[in-house]
């Protein structure tokens, strides 16, 4: 039973959530934002974002708390700093407070069961969004709505596969590789497991390609800024730079470029989310293909919560819209990004 079902006011809910918060507060392990909690009839959200990695991620979490304020849904935001012990106490205080319904971006793929259970014996529903969860037990949470990363690591090895064919068709002579380099998003996250897989599922075929380095930048631009150093320093042949997430590609280009390497030219560089600086640096030939990770969702998210918090069933799984821009697309039709 959902809690606008239950017998207890908001009012008490908001006391209880402030001496919660309070004692995770006091113990120095959380951040809350209460200053929105109110006292109507609206339903309660809880919100577990990971942090704020990235460009990407903030446009996700404002895109959530603007469709929230729009329909009238309080907004319990907990950002998790990166940690995934954070985000377990966060869903315990949601819990423990008793909100509508949960939604959570799970930093990696495990270690989810025990907590969910307990949301299940609370009776709250459970969305998960952006990042897929492996449990045991699936009925733990209610849907999944966010990327498909395979599809993204997919179309990321598609267009190497095409932008390469020359170099392929002349491999039996040459036997010259084409070598690559990943920076991959964060270890045990199921979007950087799923953009890896994709790739090289479509590569894997093709003995011309090589992965030379495949290191984690953990999404972060100052991450991507250093592993390029690094490999830079490493390899001199590298072809090909695949990276999970602009910030990351975004700091390789700052290091290639005091390195004195033309970046798109030297090195193609694939890329994935589609922030704007992604585009203008595609537009200015830096990078070659940008495939879009829509952090957009929060209407949809809202929707569903609303949904949930009424009791019905959503679909267990739900791809948001998402394109690839082509360096040989007319690039003058990308709408501005807002973020
Ligand atoms: O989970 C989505 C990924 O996380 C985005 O690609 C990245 O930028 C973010 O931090």
């Amino acid at each position: 039973m959902f809690l606008h079902n239950k017998r207890i006011s908001n009012q008490f809910r908001i006391i209880l959530l402030i001496l919660i918060i309070g004692c995770f507060v006091g113990c120095g392990a959380q951040k809350k934002n209460l200053s929105q909690i109110e006292d109507n009839d609206g339903i309660i959200v809880g919100f577990s974002q990971i942090g704020a990695e990235s460009a990407w991620r903030t446009c996700n979490t404002r895109s959530v708390q603007d469709a929230a304020a729009e329909r009238g849904v309080q907004l319990v935001y907990d950002n998790a700093e990166q940690k995934q012990e954070n985000q377990i106490k966060a869903l315990r205080s949601f819990i423990a407070y008793q909100v509508d319904v949960i939604v959570f971006v799970p930093i990696v793929k495990d270690g989810w069961d025990n907590v969910l259970q307990e949301a299940r014996d609370a009776g709250i529903p459970v969305l998960v969004t952006d990042r897929k969860i492996d449990v045991e037990d699936q009925s733990l949470y209610a849907g999944f709505i966010g990327t498909d990363s395979l599809k993204e690591g997919r179309n990321a090895g598609l267009f190497v596969l095409d932008k390469f064919k020359d170099s392929c068709e002349q491999f039996d002579k040459t036997e010259e590789h084409i070598n690559i380099v990943e920076l991959y998003g964060t270890e045990g996250s199921s979007v950087a497991l799923g953009r890896a897989e994709g790739f090289r599922e479509v590569l894997d075929p093709h003995p011309e390609f090589r992965i030379l380095y495949s290191k984690s930048g953990d999404f972060l631009r100052s991450r991507g800024y250093e592993l390029a150093v690094e490999f830079l320093e490493m390899h001199e042949d590298i072809d090909v730079i695949y990276s999970h997430n602009d910030g990351m590609t975004l700091g390789a280009i700052e290091a290639m470029e005091e390195k004195g390497l033309v970046p798109g030219t030297d090195i193609v560089i694939i890329t994935i989310d589609a922030q704007q600086a992604a585009i203008d640096a595609l537009r200015d030939g830096k990078v070659n293909c940008v495939i879009e990770c829509n952090p957009k969702t929060g209407p949809e998210i809202i929707q569903l919560a609303e949904r949930l918090a009424a009791g019905e069933t959503i679909p267990r799984l739900q791809y948001v819209h998402e394109e690839v821009f082509y360096e040989t697309d007319d690039l003058s039709l990308i709408e501005p990004r807002g973020y």
